[in-house]
């Protein structure tokens, strides 16, 4: 099973951004536990600020993975081209947030991802991650 993590702006920063709202752990160290506990797992993963490379990866593999995890970050509430790309692939895609976009600001809720998406994991800290994965699984 291939499973592809898609991450966008500033979740590069994990473990020291707004550690309050998003965690003290990074992702490297958190990816690293999650890939020993599913070994039989290919989890690829691919971070970037830039809209269009989100686009590109979704691209990318959104035509021979068997799942797609992706966090689109604050693209997720301005991006027509990110849910047009993940509307475009075949690899099913989970919108996944580390918090929870429901009790945030109020330009948080709309999402260009979620209703284009299976289903969306928000407010679970990174195990929203995990349980995505158990989805496909
Ligand atoms: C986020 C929520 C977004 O609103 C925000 O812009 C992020 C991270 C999350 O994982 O909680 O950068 O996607």
């Amino acid at each position: 099973m291939k499973i592809a993590i898609i991450n966008g702006p500033n979740l590069n920063l994990l473990g020291i951004r707004e550690p309050g709202i998003y965690g003290r752990q990074t992702f490297e160290d958190f990816l690293k536990g999650l890939r020993e506990k599913y070994p039989a797992v290919q989890i690829d993963y691919f971070q970037s600020n830039v809209e269009g490379e989100l686009v590109n990866e979704l691209q990318r593999v959104g035509f021979s993975y068997d799942g797609i995890l992706l966090n689109a970050a604050a693209y997720t509430h301005t991006s027509v081209a990110i849910g047009d790309a993940v509307s475009a692939i075949k690899t099913p895609v989970i919108e996944i947030h580390i918090s929870n976009i429901s009790a945030r600001e109020e330009y948080r809720l709309r999402s260009f991802v979620g209703a284009k998406s299976v289903g969306s994991i928000t407010g679970l800290g990174l195990k929203g991650y995990e349980l995505g994965l158990l989805y496909f699984l």
